[in-house]
């Protein structure tokens, strides 16, 4: 019996109705097709299958976080598996693919999802570095390449954007996303649902988004991973939940469920959150899923047996488990015992079963399976380039000295450092399908980049960590680096390269599992090896330019006392060894400008930018003053602002002016500036809007990034760039959360970064 084919008919019914509705979440179009195919089906359904299609085991294929399944085809065979996820291959995918739609009783297709969190085989920096590019052409592009790619591998799913906010670089997951600011966080956002879902779904190579993780996972507690989080409601909704909110708007199919607690509740069973919030407010209708175990998971947090735990997440709103086997375990025997009820079960179902009618999977199973398709798309020389120049906007330039960069291809350049020639150490964390033998390492990049015009000489210089377990736990999934020779011998060995050289570059920091999940961090310095390796390459007098790999803002105090030149250059994804070349040599002017605030120490922490005063502000940030808001031993100011970053090049700000210093309720005023390159080199500079609300019934931000433009500017051009301020943009959530603007006065700021701002008032009436 082939029920798919009945599928395919009744689908293919409803294709006008498909092409009109609207895709993902938003609840703007309804489909009546969709309605009452997937009414029909569940009516179809044992309660054994429905609860199936609420279960995403992982495949034994490729092993992430804890838990492992098997007999994964016999399972699907039973009709007890909704989709997979994590496993690369086509192939692989379409045997799966067939089983679920020849042999289970109903047909009905899996959808298969993968963390495709910055790139394919493709990868992009990580989004941490991408967001410092504020560029949402590329942020999006880089979207649109990935779910090429990954569409024609047979994935129809990303977990991806992962959008929560973060004040805290000791948590390692501040690499997988945009900062701390929710204002740029909900722009890419933004960019990121529409470069994955592209036109709504309808075709082969635009695949489900997955807005993660729901919600404030970026607030854990000494930014120690899955760790309780806890704040005011006011702090949710203005600080963190824009990007959230904006992915849903901007119609993510889905979202994925926090490992934290959120108001002493797990993600994963609060309801306020998932259906008041998420669905209630928003209005957002798409399927939530869980993250990895986080069912399983309140058993430890203290919320009940797996049963328990199971029952919570669904009354909650939660549709889909992934991996805990809570709710294909043991939610036939809650409805028994009255604790759920069958409509909560069909809920759940009917969202599932709606995410596979809207990637057009009923009509066509092997919609995304197409085995010729990848071989032209993954990893082609059309998605590298792009890949190489979305990275080279990502690197934020903190400083450089007597202009040492860009440097001259001649004479010899010596790259010392761990980090100068581990190709697999260059795409970064959550790089799932990364294929590390195609890329470059940095050596070799430099190399190709100059050609017969220079020399290239190389020196590992130091292991990563002196510590060989810690490096271990540092460099795992194939980015192992450690070198056997002593600290003594590879500090010899560097200082011989070194002697013969014009210049030196030091290729230093963390390793790509030095951030990521499960990898926080309470010292944020350089490892104490690799600082005595910088010190002694300072020593030789020469010029050394010091190229800072890291998931996370560092805590780079001493180097910039003593380091005349840093670029910091994240994790740039497979070709950032090109990208790299292409700054470090000047063929691109950097341009990127930080989105997380870069401590002094990690005692300020967390340090960001769009703070609220005290009652005891410091007159004067430079000394200690008794009794104002402070430390004995460091200025509040952080080592290098949110939004900071330099250039080759240098722009001038002139002519800020607002077109009113009134505004209506219905009204808008227009703040304008005028930037011009002064420099020698063309180059990108990102001019922000801040805002304060000078009085207001809750205390308010000094200042919020409320507009930004990324701009080209010739050396010599000048351009007006224009913000429109609208009370829209004013309105912040009260004590009641309502979302007010509130009349009164306001400032206007704009400048290079959050710190360097010229300020205008303005009156709201
Ligand atoms: C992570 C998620 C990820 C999931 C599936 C979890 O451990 O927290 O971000 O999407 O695994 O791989």
């Amino acid at each position: 019996m082939n029920i798919l084919k009945n599928f395919s008919v009744a689908a293919a019914s409803f294709a006008l109705a498909l092409a009109t509705a609207s895709c993902g979440g938003s609840r703007s179009g309804s489909d009546a097709g969709m309605d009452a195919f997937v009414d029909d089906l569940l009516g179809k359904m044992t309660l054994e299958e429905k609860l199936g299609q609420l279960n995403l085991p992982a495949s034994d294929d490729i092993v992430t976080g804890q838990a492992k399944s098997s007999n994964i085809g016999q399972m699907v065979a039973d009709g007890k598996v909704g989709g997979v996820f994590n496993i690369k291959g086509v192939e692989k995918i379409r045997d799966l693919q067939r089983v679920a739609v020849e042999e289970s009783r109903l047909g009905i297709p899996l959808i298969f999802g993968m963390d495709v969190v910055h790139g394919y085989e493709t990868v992009f920096p990580i989004p941490l570095g991408l967001s410092c590019s504020w560029d949402m052409q590329s942020v999006e592009k880089s979207a649109r390449i990935a779910a090429r790619e990954a569409s024609s591998a047979g994935i129809c799913w990303t977990f991806s954007p992962m959008v929560d906010i973060c004040r805290d670089p000791r948590w390692g997951r501040a690499s997988e996303g945009s900062g701390e600011d929710p204002f740029l966080g909900a722009a890419i956002a933004r960019a990121m649902v529409k470069g994955y879902q592209g036109d709504n779904l309808r075709n082969n190579d635009e695949i489900m988004a997955c807005v993660k993780h729901f919600a404030l996972y970026g607030a854990p507690e000494g930014g120690r991973d899955y760790n309780t989080v806890d704040m005011s409601r006011q702090r949710m909704f203005n600080e963190y939940f824009a990007p959230y909110k904006a992915g849903a708007e901007a119609g993510a199919g889905s979202f994925m469920t926090s490992f934290n607690t959120v108001d002493g509740i797990p993600a994963t069973a609060n309801r306020w959150l998932l259906t008041d919030v998420l669905r209630g407010m928003w209005g957002w209708d798409g399927f939530v899923v869980t993250d990895y175990t986080a069912i399983s998971e309140m058993i430890a947090h203290g919320l009940g047996d797996l049963q328990q735990v199971s029952a919570l997440a669904l009354k909650a709103g939660t549709d889909m488990d992934m991996v805990a086997d809570g709710f294909n375990g043991t939610l036939a025997q809650s409805l028994e015992e009255g604790k759920v009820d069958l409509g909560q079960i069909d809920a759940a179902v009917r969202r599932i079963l709606e995410a596979k009618y809207k990637l057009g999977l009923f009509d066509d199973p092997y919609k995304y399976i197409d085995s010729g398709r990848g071989e032209k798309e993954i990893y082609s020389a059309a998605n590298r380039e792009e890949a190489r120049r979305i990275a080279a906007e990502t690197f934020v330039l903190l400083k450089n000295d007597n202009d040492i960069l860009p440097l001259r291809k001649k004479g010899r350049i010596a790259l010392i450092g761990p980090l100068a020639n581990s190709a697999a150490n260059m795409p970064g964390t959550w790089s799932v399908a990364a294929n590390f033998e195609r890329y470059k390492s940095l050596y070799d990049a430099f190399r190709d980049a100059v050609g017969s015009e220079a020399e290239v000489v190389y020196a590992k210089g130091s292991n990563l960590e002196a510590d060989p377990q810690l490096e271990a736990d540092a460099t795992m999934f194939g980015r192992d680096m450690r070198d056997p020779r002593s600290e003594k011998e590879l500090l010899a060995e560097a200082l011989r390269v070194a002697a013969g050289a014009d210049v030196i570059v030091a290729a230093l920091g963390e390793s790509s599992e030095y951030s990521g999940e499960s990898s926080s961090r309470t010292i944020l310095t350089l490892p104490e090896i690799q600082r005595r390796l910088l010190e002694a390459l300072l020593a030789t007098g020469k010029p050394v330019v010091m190229l800072n790999f890291s998931g996370r803002p560092t805590v780079m105090t001493w180097e910039s006392e003593h380091v005349p030149a840093i670029l910091n250059v994240w994790f740039g994804g497979s070709e950032a060894g090109d990208a790299i070349a292409d700054v470090v040599f000047g063929k691109v002017s950097p341009s990127g400008k930080l989105t997380m605030t870069m401590p002094r120490s990690v005692g300020q922490i967390p340090v960001y930018y769009n703070h609220f005063n005290t009652g005891r502000p410091k007159a004067d940030d430079s000394r200690f003053e008794k009794f104002r808001t402070g430390y004995l031993d460091s200025p509040n100011a952080p080592l290098y602002p949110f939004g900071y970053g330099l250039s080759y090049t240098t722009f001038e700000y002139s002519g800020f002016a607002l077109s009113a210093d009134e505004m209506t309720a219905d009204g808008a005023i227009t703040a304008s500036v005028t930037v011009t390159n002064t420099g020698r080199y063309d180059g990108d500079e990102i001019v922000q809007l801040y805002i304060r609300d000078m009085v207001g019934s809750s205390a308010r931000p000094v200042k919020e990034l409320k507009g930004f433009e990324r701009i080209s500017l010739r050396a010599g051009e000048s351009r007006k760039v224009e913000f429109e301020i609208t009370p829209e943009l004013l309105k912040f959530y009260n004590y009641e959360l309502e979302f007010v603007a509130e009349p009164g006065e306001f400032l206007a700021m704009v400048g290079p970064d959050s710190d360097r701002l010229s300020v205008l008032p303005f009156t709201l009436k």
